[in-house]
């Protein structure tokens, strides 16, 4: 059967993606957020993982305002990246992985999650950035990929705990695969931040450490809060916290935190960084 091995969650800010191509990981104003990333990165690499499946939200590349899926999965051999006016330059495609994208579209829709299957689908910063910090050079195309957006950029937005719950339904569809695939879940985006409005530039650090420290193993606590009180704890984008979750929900039993760290402010966010491992990976 195929195993989770573990979940990364990281924030997935454009300007990291910028600083990378411009080779400026050690100037003063990157160095201690970057110098995060090598431990992440060597776990990731000694346990040869093969899928990553990744929750992100889309910003509006792929699904602008006027359509927006709830939950929306690729199924596709490749996954393009386009300018999405961030500065950030067009990189390589993605490499999918149609079959096990198809099992779980199907064991979701089993289970009551009536998602968007995208056969093609072009992927942001949401979901390169991470790939990029994994894998710097955009060298992330042996790692084969399941894209997993989640709305939280238009109202109406799934709940926190519907999103945990929606994690755990994937976990459970991967974890049911007859494959020998390992799997590692990413969450992407948060922690807190507003990027416009009268609160724009606000960030929460105690919330953020308070999110950290919940996801490990109290994640419930966290699926009890609303969008609406992310929105006024860590700011209107700090909803992304949405994705987080997710991918906490995928993972199963008792977790080890390999990795923290927390580093404010990059842009305009509070930027975190977690590895939590499952017994599979120890
Ligand atoms: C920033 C953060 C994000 O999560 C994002 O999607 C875009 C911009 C920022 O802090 O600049
Ligand atoms: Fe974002």
């Amino acid at each position: 059967m195929a195993k989770i091995l573990g979940g990364i969650a990281t924030s997935h800010i454009p300007a990291i993606g910028v600083a990378m191509d411009k080779g400026l990981e050690q100037t003063p104003y990157w160095k201690s957020f970057f110098d995060a990333y090598p431990p992440v990165r060597e776990w990731l690499y000694a346990q040869e993982a093969d899928v990553a499946v990744i929750f992100y939200n889309d910003h509006g590349l792929e699904f602008f305002h006027d359509r927006k899926p709830t939950f929306a999965i690729g199924a596709a051999a490749q996954y393009e990246n386009a300018d999405e006016g961030w500065g950030i330059a067009e990189i390589p495609p993605v490499t999918g992985e149609t079959e096990l994208s198809w099992h779980i579209v199907n064991e979701l829709v089993e289970n009551e999650f009536d998602i968007t299957v995208c056969q093609e689908m072009k992927v942001d910063h949401g979901l390169t950035v991470p790939l990029t910090l994994m894998w710097p050079g955009h060298k992330y195309g042996h790692i084969k990929v399941i894209p997993v957006a989640i709305n939280c950029e238009r109202h109406p937005m799934p709940k926190p705990s519907r999103c945990f719950d929606f994690g755990k339904a994937i976990g459970d569809a991967i974890r049911s695969y007859a494959g020998d695939q390992k799997v590692v879940v990413f969450g992407t985006g948060g922690l807190s931040h507003q990027l416009d409005g009268q609160r724009a530039g606000f960030i929460n650090k105690p919330f953020d450490l308070y999110c950290m420290d919940k996801i490990v193993d109290e994640p419930e606590e966290l699926t009890k809060l609303s969008n609406y009180d992310l929105v006024e704890k860590a700011g209107s984008q700090g909803v992304e916290l949405n994705m987080w979750l997710a991918m906490r929900g995928a993972l199963q039993g008792k977790l080890t935190e390999l990795h923290r760290s927390y580093h404010l402010p990059i842009s305009n966010t509070g930027a975190g960084l977690q590895l939590l491992v499952t017994t599979d990976a120890i």
